[in-house]
């Protein structure tokens, strides 16, 4: 490659980490590398793009970060960001660089501000809640539906032993399709999510009842934490069913650990798209998976999009888990 050509790239991570991400750094990274650009890693998300907080980054600034979960670049919600001011400021920063935001929904619609502002934008999806409209999948999402699930297989362990109902909150800001996926992959009897409007006496207390007249003693509820009043639930179905219930908040567990294989390969798949387009000079765009390939979207019309559960999952989760 020739001097003239070479490049600038920039990667920051933002919002809620998610492991994975580190993975897809690490790509971001070695791909702008490998094709002869250099690359910068901004700190603390858009809040070190305003504090013009960065370091050149070379290959073994991201050694032994595949597996690790976190974020090496650190990340933050801004709330100076949000106003117009703060996204001048950061795109002042950035007016020579090509930017990859790993981040989710909110984070994008950061990254559209600095596209609108002429700065070339590359998102890619990191959010355990896997709730961005314009991919099947987001980084992050399989090693917390591990967690979620490791988590309610031990408490399966002690609620069998005491003929006990376990109602779990899993994460998911608004969304319930990590609630809805562990639900399935544990064989909760009832799996509450935001999306679809539930009844506790028809849908957690009758089935609780029904599976008893077939020998069932012990119950697992999983509850997204979009759906709210887990604690006065369990109050309520220990009322109605005679079985004693705990609550158990899975909470920001289910954010660490080490990613999965699944996350390493798309979030390095995602990264090295990411850093094609940037050097196609295409910008405004977000990376994604869709029918099992890496795609890119235009930005606007990918936060214009709406993304509801997988129904096929919601039925299956509802006729087999009684
Ligand atoms: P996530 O990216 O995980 O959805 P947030 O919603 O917290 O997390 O967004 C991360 C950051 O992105 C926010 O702290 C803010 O700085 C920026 N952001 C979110 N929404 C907007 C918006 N509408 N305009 C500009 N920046 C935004
Ligand atoms: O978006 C990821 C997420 O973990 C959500 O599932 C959860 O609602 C939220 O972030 C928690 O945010 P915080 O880390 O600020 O408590």
């Amino acid at each position: 490659m020739s001097e003239t050509k070479k490049k600038t790239f920039a990667v920051l991570t933002s919002g809620g980490d998610a492991p994975g991400m580190n993975a897809a750094v690490r790509s971001v990274v070695r791909t702008a590398l490998h094709k002869g650009h250099s690359v910068y890693g901004i700190f603390h998300g858009y809040e070190g793009l305003m504090e013009d907080h960065m370091d050149e980054l070379q290959e073994r600034s991201v050694s032994n970060i595949i597996n690790r979960g976190g974020t090496i670049l650190y990340t933050a919600r801004s709330k100076e960001f949000m106003t117009e001011e703060g996204q001048k400021k950061a795109a002042a920063t950035c007016k020579l660089l090509g930017l990859v935001v790993i981040g989710g929904d909110g984070s994008f619609r950061g990254a559209q501000k600095l596209s609108a502002l002429g700065i070339p934008t590359i998102g890619i999806p990191g959010t355990i809640d896997n709730d961005i409209a314009s991919t099947e999948y987001t980084i992050g999402f399989d090693t917390a539906l591990n967690t979620a699930v490791q988590s309610i297989d031990k408490l399966r362990d002690t609620s069998q032993s005491h003929d006990r109902c376990s109602v779990v909150e899993v994460m998911g800001r608004n969304a319930g399709h990590l609630a809805l996926y562990a639900g399935l992959a544990t064989g909760a009897v009832a799996t509450l999510i935001p999306e679809r409007p539930f009844d506790l006496d028809r849908d957690v207390v009758d089935r609780m009842k029904a599976t008893m007249t077939t020998g069932k003693h012990h119950f697992i509820v999983v509850v997204a934490e979009g759906v709210g009043n887990s604690k006065d639930m369990c109050y309520y179905i220990e009322q109605r069913t005679g079985v004693e219930t705990r609550l158990t908040v899975l909470g920001h567990v289910q954010r660490g650990g080490n990613a999965t294989a699944m996350e390493r390969v798309y979030a390095s798949a995602m990264g090295y798209r990411a850093i094609e387009l940037l050097e196609e000079g295409v910008g405004s765009r977000i990376v994604g998976v869709k029918e099992n390939r890496i795609y890119d979207i235009d930005i606007d019309e990918a936060l214009a999009m709406k993304k509801d559960i997988n129904e096929l999952f919601y039925k299956v989760a509802r006729e087999i888990s009684i």
